[in-house]
């Protein structure tokens, strides 16, 4: 099978935001205790934090860490998490049925954020708080100090606010299984007074006013254009959440699904485009897609206690998905779909971070390792920040029920001004055979391949585990072959690839 394609330096896409490669961690199974947070573990740090997995959320270069929820936040009380931490309270966590001991709060996760090199967004309570609590919870992070709020986190031992600039304003507002769920009206009124109130405060906050939890819910794309209507001027962002799965075990219609997450991109560009013009509006309100993995594999050993029949355990393992080579296959996909959507989407957090629908995976009081789908979002971070381009494509394509024409090849390009290099990602769809691309360059000058990474195996379901933690790991690539402008490259059936061009010193 053969594909070709152009690649044309005038061609650009967009300038990439590098918050496109954020990530998301909630109070939530053991993400945080014992993922971030075991002060019992051999690598803890003076504060209980595993140092062995702070390495690994380094390694992937993470830009900016959304906290403390998620479904959670919509009845948590901040204020629980402050203080000396024998003197705070045990919580039921309504959102997961389990118990919450608040010996993680915001300045634990602070300081552990400065720690991995990441920036905080902040989630505020609109479920079962609303602008009271979020106004103080931002004089508490932010103000320097001579205010009852700032005061007490000086007492609590922080005397430098810690000045946290994007704000998420609630979570999943739209969806009958959250806390304090409410329709796009009186959501929208309570996003635009909060929003007015944190901005009294700080003219220059980062705030994100909630789109639909999923395209798949029945108020979608009305929520939309509701909630933008009553919060346009006050906000930067909306955001959107999706989660994929292969539950029908039919690789060829999961893979094919990011093509959805494209149509729900647009839609909601348009639905942005639609709100900024009926307000005469200058200003452009962007995409925080704050929430994206996939999300399945765990469902059937998670429902007892998902559907409270396990009491209230604290920290149980939830969510934990095994991910394995197919995964990769859909989470390069995605990351393609937000690279060739940096135009509008400018924020990105893949859920979650650890143990929980996440690239790293912990056991109490043992290790730490990479899931398979840790390589695909680290060579995006990695090498993924720069200009997104267009590569025009031309490639075989199939059907499957809902969706048609879906070419074989997903790719995205990045170009790096300041070292002249390219990136590419590459995915062939196609379950047996090899894919030959060639891809024309042009205007770039004379470049060399300098790295190539493949990620295949000869079992689709291979998974890592803390036992054999580099069954499916990138190995260098060997056979890509670059002359005269054009790059050939064959991929292998269901393989993903990264490959890097860097132009040629004279
Ligand atoms: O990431 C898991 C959950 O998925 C989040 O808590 C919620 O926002 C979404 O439904």
């Amino acid at each position: 099978m053969h594909a070709s394609g152009i690649l044309h330096k005038l061609n650009k896409i967009s300038k990439i935001d590098d918050r496109l490669y954020g990530s998301f961690l909630e109070h939530m199974g053991r993400a945080v205790y014992s993922g971030i947070y075991e002060p019992d573990h051999k690598t803890a740090d003076q504060n209980g934090m595993r140092e062995d997995v702070l390495a690994l959320v380094k390694e992937l270069n993470v830009p900016v860490v959304r906290y403390p929820g998620g479904n959670f936040v919509s009845a948590y009380n901040w204020e629980d998490g402050i203080g000396p931490k024998q003197d705070r309270p045990t919580r039921l966590d309504l959102a997961w049925h389990t118990s919450e001991s608040n010996q993680v709060g915001i300045h634990e996760f602070a300081d552990w954020a400065k720690k991995a090199e990441t920036d905080i967004m902040l989630a505020v309570n609109l479920g079962s708080k609303g602008m009271d609590s979020a106004r103080n919870l931002l004089e508490y992070t932010n103000h320097p100090g001579g205010s009852y709020w700032s005061d007490l986190r000086r007492a609590n031992g922080q005397e430098e606010p810690w000045n946290v600039r994007m704000w998420c304003l609630g979570n999943e507002m739209d969806g009958p299984w959250q806390v304090g769920q409410k329709t796009a009206d009186e959501y929208g009124r309570i996003a635009r007074e909060t929003a007015k109130a944190m901005r009294a405060f700080d003219g220059d906050l980062e705030l994100v006013v909630c789109g639909s939890s999923t395209p798949y819910m029945v108020t979608y794309p009305a929520w939309e254009a509701t909630v933008l209507d009553h919060t346009y001027d006050e906000i930067d962002f909306i955001s959107l959440h999706m989660y994929f799965e292969n539950e029908a075990n039919d690789t060829a219609t999961y893979l094919a699904q990011n093509h959805e997450l494209e149509k729900y991109i647009h839609t909601v560009a348009s639905v942005i485009e639609f709100i900024k013009t009926k307000k005469r509006s200058n200003k452009q309100v962007y995409i925080s897609f704050d929430e994206w993995n996939v999300w399945y594999h765990s469902k059937p050993q998670d429902k007892k206690i998902l559907e409270g029949n396990a009491g209230w355990p604290h920290a149980p393992a939830i969510l934990e998905d095994i991910y394995n080579l197919e995964d990769v296959l859909q989470v390069a996909c995605i990351l393609n779909t937000f690279i060739r959507r940096a135009d509008i989407v400018k924020i990105a957090c893949m859920a979650q971070l650890v143990n929980v629908i996440a690239p790293i995976m912990t056991s109490k009081g043992g290790g730490a390792w990479r899931q398979t789908i840790f390589y695909p979002l680290l060579f995006a971070s990695k090498y993924g920040r720069g200009t997104s381009m267009n590569v025009q494509v031309d490639c075989p394509t199939y059907d499957v029920e809902k969706i048609k024409d879906i070419p074989y090849l997903d790719v995205s390009a990045v170009y790096q001004d300041e070292d002249e290099t390219i990136s590419l990602f590459l995915v062939n769809r196609h379950e047996t055979q090899t894919l030959n691309f060639n891809l024309s360059l042009a205007g770039f000058g004379d470049m060399q391949i300098v790295d190539h990474q493949l990620m295949v195996h000869d079992d689709l379901r291979a998974v890592n585990t803390e036992q054999n933690p580099d069954n499916v790991i990138p190995t260098p690539g060997d056979n890509a072959v670059l002359e005269g402008g054009v790059l050939d490259i064959p991929l292998p059936p269901h393989s993903f690839q990264m490959v890097r061009l860097a132009k040629v010193s004279s």
